[in-house]
């Protein structure tokens, strides 16, 4: 998506205490901490702040001495305007909640500070961006690589917190880490989720109280798809069925991909892998849902797997 910079949605007046929009402010104020000895820990978002993102922040401040949150409605990464315009913001409460649950800085760039006029960069990943997510959202790992790149860049050595929600997502990131000598360590954390299983999401409060209702059949199919593999399914396409059929069965799912993978490729595991990914995404009532779980290889006997 273009950048559009006079349409700019963030509320621009910063009275809360802790928030920072200047790009070389949070990198001076990050050197000097470093320079003090502090382990920075970052936790990059785009507010709309639910458990899933706090258990992060948790995390983070459990693990760092110096935590950073940023929060940026990242127009790179979007498919359309009308998405990017109806994506939730809540400045005030994400800070005050980033704040609570052990953010020292919160980290709110304005569009002009992150995208300056005549930045010409990319950074891609086709291998990994174009499947799964990619296929149905064209360029949108793009965005996501740059901004990360950006936000890595600005905030300089540290231990970066990341949802394996995302499992995509995650795995870009530790890809483009490591093919750029990033100096970030790379931590991924595990999907926190409602009671009846569904992976929080900022898209949740989107869904009609049906949808809502119907959305944890992606649990349970990856759930059974887990079992399968982890009792000795060594033919994937089998597993790949089952959760089709599993997420078919519910009439207000529309079933984009259920897939299984190797964890680091993304693509079709070989014999040789002991964990596979098992992921799947649906659109509920026109809103598009991920998830995923890992499973061990069960059983020695690789062959029959296509
Ligand atoms: P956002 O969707 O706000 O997510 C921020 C981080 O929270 C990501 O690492 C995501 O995987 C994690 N997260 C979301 N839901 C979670 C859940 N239920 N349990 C655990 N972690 C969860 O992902 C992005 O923003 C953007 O693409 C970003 C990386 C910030 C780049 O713009």
């Amino acid at each position: 998506m273009t950048i559009a910079l006079e349409r700019e949605v963030l509320p621009r007046n910063l009275s809360v205490p802790g928030l920072v929009d200047a790009v070389s402010s949070l990198s001076d104020l990050l050197v000097g901490r470093r320079a003090a000895g502090d382990r920075v820990g970052f936790v990059p978002t785009m507010g709309a702040l639910h458990d899933g993102h706090l258990a992060l922040i948790s995390r983070a401040k459990s693990e760092s001495d110096f935590v950073v949150v940023s929060v940026f409605v990242n127009p790179t990464q979007f498919n359309s305007r009308e998405d990017f315009d109806k994506y939730p913001r809540s400045i005030e409460q994400d800070a005050q909640g980033a704040t609570v649950a052990g953010a020292d800085v919160v980290f709110v760039p304005p569009i002009a500070n992150m995208y300056p006029p005549g930045g010409l960069t990319q950074v891609s990943l086709p291998d990994l961006s174009g499947v799964l997510e990619g296929s149905s959202r064209p360029g949108h790992f793009d965005g996501v690589a740059l901004v990360v790149t950006k936000l890595f860049s600005i905030v300089g050595p540290c231990t970066a917190f990341f949802g394996e929600k995302d499992f995509q997502q995650l795995q870009i990131v530790r890809r483009l880490v490591s093919d750029l000598f990033l100096p970030v360590h790379v931590v991924g954390c595990e999907t926190v989720r409602e009671e009846s299983g569904l992976a929080m999401s900022s898209r949740n409060q989107r869904l009609s109280r049906e949808h809502l209702r119907a959305a944890p059949v992606l649990y349970r199919a990856l759930l059974r798809a887990r079992e399968l593999i982890e009792g000795g399914e060594s033919n994937f396409d089998r597993v790949e069925a089952e959760m089709t059929l599993i997420i078919s069965s519910e009439p207000l799912a529309d079933l984009d991909y259920a897939r299984v993978v190797d964890c680091e490729t993304l693509t079709r595991p070989d014999h040789l892998a002991d964990q596979v990914r098992v992921l799947v995404a649906a659109n509920f009532g026109g809103i598009r849902l991920i998830d995923n779980l890992g499973a061990r290889v069960g059983g020695s006997d690789m062959k029959g797997r296509s």
